[in-house]
């Protein structure tokens, strides 16, 4: 764990917008709560909101991406002394508050997936829509990047991850491409990557409406940041720490994330520890859809410590 420096070079204009943010305080019933910990703080939006909405918190922002770890120290900057920034992967959250001497939580609150900060910058590489080095990597300090992956996995394993992480039908015949492609150069940028698997997808088995390389970039990204895993551990230490009366919430971007989500907190439930809030996750309203297109998919579930 180490404490974000401020990075005061981070002249970046913030582009994220915080999905479902109404929705997100009236659930989460923030105003009268002390201490509030968002464990994918980002660009620091949504921790904005919170730290307006409950005047009396103290918010902890855990982000394993340094980078936005520095723009959300400057859009929090009107809240200096209410808030510290982490820079760590919130599967460690106990240890994480237990060095803090944190003890319980009023609310834990997780927006999954990238920032559009992360998504719009090419260096990044989560992109096929602009040409950058094959990498995805949350934290740049991790060891695996996606063009370890492409280049060194066989063609049984990037089988595998395509179609656990990206549900992709094509998934034999784009591994088995792939691997074949590699055997010419190595596969080191995202649009060298996007035209093969381009070539890959029958035209007859396109949709038109998303690039065939969407669902193998998600995959990628999932199993370079072993998303899933952090996921489930995430939310089931938030629950452990969370104070009677204290709400979770979490706002996902795919199935796989979701269902995760959605078991985690069934389980909670039938063991009489949580209470769901959001019988069915709540989905960004047709304004919003509309007005920020990547907010589309999003879906929160909220449920409260009994
Ligand atoms: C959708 S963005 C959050 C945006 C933020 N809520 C805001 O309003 O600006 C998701 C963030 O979660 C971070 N993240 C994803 N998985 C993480 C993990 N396991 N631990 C810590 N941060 C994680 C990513 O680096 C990214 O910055």
């Amino acid at each position: 764990m180490t404490l974000c420096e401020i990075s005061p070079e981070t002249k970046e204009e913030i582009r994220h917008y915080p999905v479902m943010h109404r929705e997100v305080l009236q659930l989460l019933d923030v105003s009268r709560r002390k201490i509030i910990v968002d464990c994918t703080v980002g660009g620091g939006s949504h921790a904005h909101n919170l730290l307006e909405s409950a005047e009396d918190a103290y918010l902890i922002g855990i982000d394993k991406d340094q980078e936005s770890l520095g723009i959300a120290s400057q859009r929090l900057e009107p809240f200096n002394g209410r808030f510290t920034l982490i820079k760590d992967n919130f599967s460690h959250l106990d240890t994480i508050l237990e060095k803090l001497n944190i003890k319980g939580v009023d609310i834990f609150f997780f927006d999954l997936g990238m920032s559009t900060y992360q998504l719009t910058n090419p260096e990044r590489g989560f992109s096929f829509s602009q040409d950058g080095p094959l990498d995805m990597r949350m934290d740049r300090n991790s060891f695996l990047s996606a063009y370890d992956l492409v280049n060194n996995l066989s063609e049984v394993e990037l089988e595998s991850i395509f179609r656990k992480f990206g549900e992709e039908r094509f998934a034999r015949r784009i591994a088995h491409f792939l691997t074949e492609a590699r055997k010419r150069e190595p596969i080191s940028t995202t649009t060298q990557l996007a035209r093969i698997i381009l070539r890959t997808v029958p035209l007859k088995n396109r949709n038109l409406r998303i690039h065939p390389a969407t669902r193998v970039f998600q995959a990628l990204r999932i199993a370079v940041n072993r998303e899933l895993e952090s996921l489930s551990q995430g939310i089931t230490k938030a629950v452990s720490l969370l104070n009677k009366r204290g709400r979770i919430g979490v706002i996902s971007f795919h199935s796989l994330e979701d269902r995760i989500v959605k078991h985690t907190f069934k389980d909670f439930s039938s063991k009489g520890n949580l209470k769901i809030i959001t019988k069915k996750p709540l989905s960004p309203a047709r304004e919003e859809s509309e007005e920020n297109k990547p907010s589309r998919s999003g879906k929160l579930r909220v449920a409260e410590k009994v």
